[in-house]
Formats: structure tokens, C-alpha cells, sequence
């Protein structure tokens, strides 16, 4: 880098958690009473489940930073006219596959290029071991269509850490009234078994399973959804890698399943602080305080701790390149099958752009070289490839272009104009 005066300073609250956005949608949609959700997310991903909602016959209004949603419980759902278009969200398509197995419609989900090319099959062996039916293309993407019957009681062993398909199969019980079990091999963000313990469900949890018990409703609640870590955590590699860095996160998650990139970064030597931690709604939500100008070095993340950054990957490897020494992912294979192959789209944009990146079946070694960085990065259309590359084209010295900036749209569409604020000194 070649300025030492690069200032990223001042506060930042980032948008609403993405994952809490589309869980209150649809508990909210499936609880007796009104609801009522501050904070939001309003991004193209949320609002595909509003509408994927709004199609079931949910009266979800427009969304705003306060919203009232009247519930209609499992029993109030109705099949929808035509296919329920869920955009570009994973999230949509298969928590949204569970409700509708368990409230017994009949539904088929479509969505943009990249996610019909998104394994769906995750969640059809789950849906059709409880008795539901799912058709997907010989492919096994989208469009999937869902019938919902009577469905049973499970014990689903899953071979990979998903909380989409943990929702999945959650939420189908909720609706169908039966018990089930979700073994994981490690655990996945739990937002769902949070927010349906919160609404009044009984659940178990431990640190590989959850039960939901059969005959379980929601009762509505206020819902204040906090800042989405995943979202904040560009900031703070951000502030990290500044040499006059100074940077609060304000209301941000910490759910102990998603803050995974803050202890990397603080592995990695960052000055990451927290603060005036609280509990809402069944999530510690607080202050983050990220202060630069250490020398970072590389570190080594394997298997189990994948699941708590999974989302934040792309932004590691980016921050590994500004480190001391080498920093080792493995055990990561599901970034091939998310919004982009994230492996492949992340090592063929760092070399592309002059760091020494290598790629592994299940990962990429990054040698941390402080390059100078220059070309144009390809998207894929990838919301997350676009902001982490948007942190390294903010450094001094850089000149990245983005081949798809509006992207952001997907998860957090104020990024480049807080980017732009907390970098305005620079
Ligand atoms: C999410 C779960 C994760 C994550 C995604 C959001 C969720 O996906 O990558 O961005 O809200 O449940 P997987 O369940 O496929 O790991």
C-alpha cells in the first residue's frame, strides 16, 4: 500500500442481517397475531420472500424500516396461481421449499440463472423422507416443484453444515406438526431454531442437533432486526488494513454462528473490539470497534470453523494478500456451489489482478505478498465478490474496476455509498 495516511474512519450501521430478514418474513407469516419487524433488510434477496409470501396469499405490505405483518399460521397459506420466483436467493428457495411441503401446497420455485444451477437436492431427500414430493430437472436445480401431503416425524443426518436445509426441514415440521431431528457435522448459523424458541416453539438445541417438537406454533412478536455481520465484516477488513484506520460498527449480530471472519481477522493480528453486547430477540447484537495499522499475517482456517465465515471467504482471501506469510482455507468445497463458484471466481480475479493466490479442490492458499493490484474483476453477478473486491479497489495504490457494480443490490445496497463516506479522508 502505498499511502500511510489512508483513513477509514468514522461509524458505520450497516444494513439489516440478511438471514434474520427472511426468517421474520416468514415466522412472522406463520405466527398467530401481528408482528412487527424494525430494521429490515430491504434488499432484492428479502424481498423475494416477500413476495414468494405475498404469492402464498401472506398480506405482506411494502417493506419498510417498520412493518406490521398480520400471521396466517401454516393453515391460512394457499397454492399460488403460477411458479413462486425467488430471484437470486438460495434462502427463498429453500426455507420456502420446507413451509410449503408442511403446509401441504403445491408450488414450484423459479429463479435467476445462478440459482437455477443451485443444488436443490439438499433439500428435496429431506422433504421426500417426510413424505412430501419434490420434482426437479435432471440437473437438480430449479424449477423445483413442491406438494406438500401429510408429512411424518425425521431424524435427517445431513453430510453437510446447511442452515438452509436445517430451516428447511424446521420449518416443515412447524407447519405439518411433527417432530424432527437435524444432526449436522458442524453446527450452521442458527437463526431459525433462535427466532422460532423466541415465538414461543419448543426446541432443543446442542451443538450438533436441534428438535423441534410436533405440534408447535408461533405466537407474533417485535422484531428489531440487528446490522448483518457478514455485511459489517467489509468494513472491518477494511478499517484493518488501513494504516490510520478508526471504525465503529454500530448494532451489529454477533451471533456466535456467523462472527467466524472478526476472530480470523483478530487471528490474523487485527485490533477487533466489542462492546455493550446485548440479547434481542434471542441474538447478542453489539458495538464492533476496528482500529488499523498492525502488520497482519496469515493464518491457517480448516473444516469445522468454515461454517461460522462461510459467507466471508472471499473477503479473507482478499485480506490474506496484505498479510505476512501464507493463509491455508481447506474443508470449504461448498463455496463452489454458492451465488458463483467463489473458489474458482476468487483465484482466477486475485491472479488476474497480481496476487499470488493457488486454488484447492476445497479451497485456495493465498501468499501474502502486499501487491499492487490492477485490472478489471468479473462478478459473476456475485453480491459478495463485488464488495470484497470493492474493499481492495478503496487501498491506495490499487486500480480495480467492477465489472458489476449494482450487484450489491442483492444483500446490501447502500455498500458503495458507505464506502465511499468512511473513505471520504483518504
Ligand atoms: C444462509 C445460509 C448459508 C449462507 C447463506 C445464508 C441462511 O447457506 O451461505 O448466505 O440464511 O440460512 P447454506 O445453508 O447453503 O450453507
Amino acid at each position: 500500500m502505498s499511502t500511510a495516511r489512508f483513513v477509514v474512519a468514522g461509524e458505520v450501521r450497516v444494513p439489516g442481517d440478511k438471514s434474520i430478514s427472511h426468517r421474520a418474513l416468514i415466522c412472522a407469516s406463520l405466527a398467530t397475531g401481528t408482528s412487527r419487524i424494525r430494521g429490515i433488510l430491504r434488499s432484492a434477496d428479502v424481498l423475494s420472500t416477500a413476495e414468494v409470501l405475498r404469492a402464498l396469499g401472506v398480506a405482506i405490505p411494502e417493506l419498510t424500516d417498520d412493518v406490521s405483518i398480520q400471521g396466517v399460521g401454516p393453515a391460512g397459506l394457499r397454492s399460488p396461481g403460477g411458479a413462486a420466483d425467488c430471484g437470486n436467493s438460495g434462502t427463498t428457495a429453500r426455507l420456502m421449499a420446507g413451509v410449503v411441503a408442511g403446509a401441504g401446497l403445491d408450488v414450484t420455485f423459479t429463479g435467476d440463472a445462478s440459482l437455477s444451477r443451485r443444488p436443490m437436492r439438499r433439500v428435496k431427500r429431506p422433504l421426500e423422507a417426510m413424505g412430501a414430493s419434490v420434482e426437479l430437472p435432471p440437473h437438480g436445480g430449479l424449477p423445483m416443484r413442491v406438494r406438500g401431503t401429510a408429512l411424518h416425524d425425521l431424524v435427517w443426518e445431513g453430510e453437510i453444515a446447511s442452515a438452509q436445509v436445517k430451516s428447511c426441514i424446521l420449518l416443515a415440521s412447524l407447519c405439518a406438526s411433527v417432530e424432527v431431528t437435524v444432526r449436522e457435522p458442524e453446527k450452521s448459523r442458527d437463526h431459525t431454531e433462535r427466532m422460532l424458541a423466541a415465538m414461543g416453539a419448543e426446541v432443543w438445541v446442542n451443538d450438533d442437533s436441534v428438535i423441534l417438537f410436533a405440534g408447535q406454533t408461533l405466537t407474533a412478536m417485535e422484531i428489531v432486526v440487528p446490522g448483518d455481520p457478514s455485511s459489517a465484516s467489509f468494513f472491518a477488513a477494511l478499517a484493518a488494513l488501513a494504516p490510520a484506520g478508526d471504525l465503529w460498527l454500530r448494532d451489529v449480530g454477533l451471533n456466535d454462528t456467523r462472527t467466524g471472519f472478526l476472530g480470523a481477522l483478530r487471528d490474523m493480528g487485527a485490533r477487533v473490539d466489542l462492546s455493550g453486547s446485548t440479547m434481542r430477540n434471542g441474538e447478542y447484537v453489539g458495538d464492533l470497534h476496528v482500529l488499523g495499522g498492525e502488520v497482519l499475517r496469515g493464518i491457517t482456517v480448516e473444516r469445522e470453523a468454515i461454517p461460522r465465515l462461510i459467507d466471508e471467504l472471499p473477503l479473507l482471501a482478499c485480506v490474506a494478500a496484505y498479510c505476512d506469510g501464507t493463509t491455508t482455507v481447506t474443508g470449504a468445497a461448498e463455496l463452489r456451489v454458492k451465488e458463483s463458484d467463489r473458489i474458482a471466481a476468487v483465484v482466477g480475479n486475485l491472479s488476474a489482478l497480481g496476487a499470488d493466490i493457488s486454488e484447492l479442490e476445497d479451497g485456495f492458499v493465498v501468499r501474502g505478498t502486499r501487491p499492487r493490484l490492477r485490472g478489471t474483476v468479473t462478478t459473476h453477478g456475485d453480491h459478495r465478490l463485488a464488495m470484497a473486491f470493492g474493499i481492495l479497489a478503496a487501498l491506495p495504490g490499487n486500480e480495480i474496476a467492477i465489472d458489476d457494480r449494482d450487484c450489491v443490490a442483492v444483500s446490501y445496497p447502500t455498500f458503495w455509498a458507505d464506502l465511499h463516506r468512511v473513505t471520504a479522508n483518504a
